[in-house]
């Protein structure tokens, strides 16, 4: 049974640092992924307080809405489409600074100034996207990249 989050103040690094090994025992034993994604989503969003915080999945050709927390947002975006679509065809993470400088950035609302992304992974199968947006510029850096890349890695269980 999920118990309450413990909710650290201090550098991002030490955020992640008490929040991993936190959704990693949130997840244990609970094999349905939607769940847990929903869980992830929930946590990110307590400890950072993310404008956005959500998964896109794989589904055929596209990328379709999956858990998250935040406003309401596209549902599906094709493949090297915005920057998901980017993320999921060259399968690596992005980091957008200033999403109106990304060419084809897919804006669900208007108050989303920068966003990172990161590839999920099941074995070497890309299964959907982790899609963090904030509503200041430059909000994202390599500290984010690690740790989030860290967090999706629950999800890969070969
Ligand atoms: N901005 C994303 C679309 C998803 S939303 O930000 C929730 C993109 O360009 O892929």
């Amino acid at each position: 049974m999920a118990e309450d989050l413990n909710i650290l103040k201090g550098t991002k690094e030490e955020q992640y640092k008490s929040l991993i090994p936190q959704i990693q025992a949130l997840v244990q034993g609970e094999t349905n992924r939607i769940a847990n994604m929903a869980n992830v989503c929930a946590a990110l969003k307590e400890q950072f307080h993310f404008f956005w915080v959500g998964f896109y999945i794989v589904e055929g050709d596209e990328l379709v809405l999956g858990p998250f927390q935040g406003p309401v947002a596209c549902t599906r975006i094709g493949l090297g489409r915005g920057v998901c679509g980017a993320a999921w065809e060259k399968e690596a993470s992005i980091i957008v600074p200033d999403v109106e400088a990304f060419p084809g950035h897919i804006a669900c609302s208007s108050l989303s100034k920068s966003e990172i992304v990161i590839p999920v992974w099941e074995g070497n199968t890309c299964i959907g996207i982790l899609d963090v947006d904030s509503d200041r510029l430059n909000d994202f850096d390599l500290v984010d990249l690690k740790n989030l890349e860290d967090i999706v890695k629950i999800f890969n269980k070969s």
